[in-house]
């Protein structure tokens, strides 16, 4: 095992998480954006010129299916919900902090 320090100042962990079945919501889930939110996360941390320092990540589910898309930021304390791609210029602005 090698053991290096965190290759990201920061990474965005941005839910994707699908369930096909129904059963409940799902941020990844065909109209809930969670997906188009990721997308769009990169592009603008690309934009930005945040790529190498900011790494925006697919994540499973994080727990707050109803209040999705949900994202957060690590390390820090910030958690978004109900995010949508219009968000990701404010969100991105933070992070080139
Ligand atoms: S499916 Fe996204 S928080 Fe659960």
């Amino acid at each position: 095992m090698d053991k290096k320090k965190v290759p990201f100042r920061k990474t965005v962990f941005v839910c994707v998480n699908t369930r096909p079945d129904g059963a409940r919501v799902a941020c990844g889930n065909p109209g809930r954006g969670g997906l188009e939110l990721c997308e769009a996360l990169k592009h603008a941390v690309k934009e930005k010129g945040l790529k190498g320092k900011v790494r925006v990540a697919k994540s499973g589910c994080l727990d707050l299916c109803e209040q999705g898309p949900n994202a957060f930021v690590y390390p820090g304390d910030e958690w978004y919900s109900g995010v949508t791609p219009q968000d990701t210029a404010a969100i991105v602005a933070k992070l080139a902090d």
